[in-house]
């Protein structure tokens, strides 16, 4: 089983990239399951219903979420009529949406659970209490478990996936908008990788206008953020081979496709 899991999908850009080009993707990589996470898919923040009704057109199978998945008012009233959409397990039993979903494919059940990390997040439970108290129910729901992390620190997700390594298929992180090198099957077979990186704009800090952000380190005046439009863009994932027989993993390749001038003229690089 190959698993396609992209990495923060921002704006625009993240969302024409995914609606040109995603099923050319996913057949040009073999993958047999999408998951996306679309935590800053309307102008960076959250998701609009009408954003997640068009992208649900394309070959997604499931949307994690992060921070921003409140970002957009009305998804605190939608969000639970998406079975397939996720959104950490660290807030409060009583908000709308859940953290755990599970979808047959080919013949196996495939759980995908978001999770956020406490260190230098907003104020959230902690992620290693909460997987104590979860996980196997969880696990128990699947036969191939992945976990999409969503967190700044990268010790806090390197620590976690250890924590988790032979337990869970896959776990990814999220967040930082910037895709590390580090990806690998850690020794009990959990393929991990500390950040997929950004779908959307690559001249940009981390999706939003350059001099936008620069203006509020500069000042520490508050500014209203607005994504990057320009090209070039870039799509990144991860490429995730999972043994059909253990649920463990075989490889995890990373995938930096980039866009020069228009969507259909995307390259593979390197990798
Ligand atoms: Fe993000
Ligand atoms: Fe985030």
């Amino acid at each position: 089983m190959k698993i396609l899991m992209i990495g923060d999908v921002v704006g625009r850009p993240g969302r024409k990239i995914l609606l040109n080009d995603l099923d050319n993707i996913k057949k040009e990589l073999g993958a047999d399951f999408v998951v996306a996470n679309l935590e800053n898919a309307s102008a960076g923040r959250g998701i609009t219903e009408n954003n997640l009704k068009q992208l649900l057109n394309t070959p997604i199978d499931v949307i994690t979420m992060g921070n921003h998945v409140f970002n957009q008012k009305e998804t605190i009233n939608y969000i639970d009529n998406y079975p397939m959409m996720v959104r950490p397990l660290n807030y409060p039993d009583h908000v709308p949406g859940k953290a755990f979903t599970v979808v047959e494919r080919n013949g196996k059940k495939i759980g995908v659970l978001n999770i956020s990390g406490q260190t230098f997040m907003p104020d959230m439970d902690s992620p290693f209490d909460l997987s104590e108290k979860y996980m196997d129910e969880f696990k128990n729901q699947c036969d191939i478990l992945l976990i999409d992390f969503h967190g700044e620190a990268t010790s806090e997700k390197i620590a976690y996936g250890f924590k988790y390594d032979g337990v869970a298929s896959a776990i990814v992180g999220t967040h930082t908008h910037v895709q590390t090198a580090d990806n690998r099957v850690l020794p009990n077979g959990t393929a991990y990788i500390t950040d997929i990186g950004m779908t959307g704009p690559i001249n940009s800090v981390i999706g939003t206008k350059t001099d936008i952000v620069l203006e509020k380190f500069r000042t520490k005046i508050p500014q209203r953020f607005e994504v990057e439009l320009a090209y070039p863009w870039k799509f990144n994932a991860v490429l995730i081979d999972i043994d059909d027989e253990t649920g463990m993993a075989k490889d995890i390749k990373r995938i930096n496709k980039v866009y020069d001038k228009t969507v259909l003229e995307g390259e593979y690089r390197n990798e």
